[in-house]
């Protein structure tokens, strides 16, 4: 899936290699600030070390938990339908007969029809992804798949991981949006066809693919996901451990891009507002490390944690300025501080931030720093 910092296009790119010297002399491998969980499903699928992955989101904790904390691959997938049936089972039939009606139309309709008939259809629901971005990010007969799915999911504990992490994965893939949920496509001259091709997107298909592609690979040892502070989870670190660190760069919360991926991880959704059908911002994760006046602070404090725990370390960042105020200049400093820097290295990725003007994600080539870090 596409994530803002993905560091999957670098795991073949420096970043692979990197981890493949560190981890050899490791104990446990911690990734403190997960995200899509790509480094922590590398780690895990690849070597015989227990993998601790954590962030502020619980989509992200999902994600990573969906691969690490499993250690057999499942080819049969046939609970898959029995799911699919619950979810369909607890579909009210008007709204389901009206949503359908509704996803037939989307392809002769004007956009702009649809849209209006979708937002009033989905406004009283009582149903999280409904009512929050039914209209929206999703259509009717989607959001009501996402929301029915989400409750039914199945109690055996690795199918529910597997199921989190593919409805999530299935969510994202088909969001009226650019790479991330900041704002929905509008029913416009410009983003309507891109608005219309989203919403005729099958949410069943796109949780199957999911679901094929995430049980065919588990950890090498059974690791674990949690919803955590990194600076906080950073006190858990041992010696000989080693810790992944790609910390945000944005100014922004993140929680603010992806609060549709968080709203299907937990399955409720507060008060919303704006353009983007936000949830309030006292219900979203904030993090110091995206404050200007924080982030150099915040980040020092973790290094000096670790680096007092003995564990080794290998950290990412954009080798310029980036917009939370810290610099791969100020990375490179306050990693010299604490740690003694074996490697430096640039490496390019593919990054998914950004759009252009009729809000397509733009994929642009951004310069990355990485730095394996071993204790004094
Ligand atoms: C640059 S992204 C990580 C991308 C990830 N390595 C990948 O490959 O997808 C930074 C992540 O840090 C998380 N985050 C922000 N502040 C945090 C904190 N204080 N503790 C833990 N995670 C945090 C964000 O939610 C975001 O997912």
């Amino acid at each position: 899936m596409k994530y803002m910092g993905s560091k999957r296009s670098m795991l073949t790119n420096g970043l692979g290699d990197a981890l493949s010297q560190s981890v050899a002399e490791c104990n446990r491998v911690f990734d403190l600030f997960t995200g899509s969980g790509a480094v922590a499903w590398h780690v895990a699928q690849k070597y015989d070390r227990e993998v601790i992955a954590s962030d502020l989101q619980s989509y992200a904790v999902a994600l990573a938990a969906g691969v690490i904390e499993r250690t057999e691959s499942i080819a049969d997938h046939r609970w898959v339908d029995t799911w699919f049936d619950s979810a369909r089972a607890m579909q009210p039939d008007s709204f389901f007969q009206e949503a359908t009606v509704l996803q037939e139309k989307l392809e002769i309709d004007q956009i702009s029809a649809s849209a209006i008939d979708a937002q009033e259809l989905c406004a009283d629901v009582n149903l999280p992804v409904c009512f929050a971005y039914g209209g929206y990010y999703f259509s009717p007969l989607q959001a009501l798949w996402l929301d029915t799915l989400r409750i039914t999911l199945p109690n055996n504990a690795n199918q529910r991981r597997i199921g989190l992490a593919s409805l999530i994965i299935a969510a994202s893939q088909s969001a009226a949006a650019p790479g991330h949920t900041a704002q929905p496509f509008k029913p416009n001259e410009t983003a309507g066809r891109f608005l219309r091709e989203a919403w005729m997107r099958d949410i069943q298909f796109l949780v199957k693919r999911a679901v094929i592609s995430v049980s065919e690979k588990c950890a090498r040892k059974a690791g674990r996901a949690v919803v955590a502070d990194a600076n906080e989870l950073a006190k858990q670190v041992g010696e000989g451990d080693l810790v992944f660190l790609d910390p945000p760069y944005s100014g922004v919360h993140y929680s603010r891009f992806y609060h549709v991926l968080e709203t299907i991880a937990v399955g409720k959704v507060g008060e919303i507002s704006g353009i983007g059908r936000y949830p309030s911002p006292s219900d979203r994760p904030r993090s110091d490390y995206s404050l200007r006046t924080k982030s150099k602070l915040v980040f020092e404090g973790l290094l000096k944690v670790i680096s007092e725990k003995g564990a080794s370390g290998i950290v990412t960042f954009p080798a310029g300025e980036a917009s939370n105020g810290m610099s791969g200049q100020d990375v490179t400093e306050i990693s010299e501080r604490h740690f003694s820097i074996l490697e430096r290295k640039v490496s390019s990725r593919f990054s998914t931030l950004g759009g252009d003007k009729i809000h397509r994600d733009a994929r642009q080539v951004t310069e990355e720093l990485i730095l394996i870090l071993s204790p004094r």
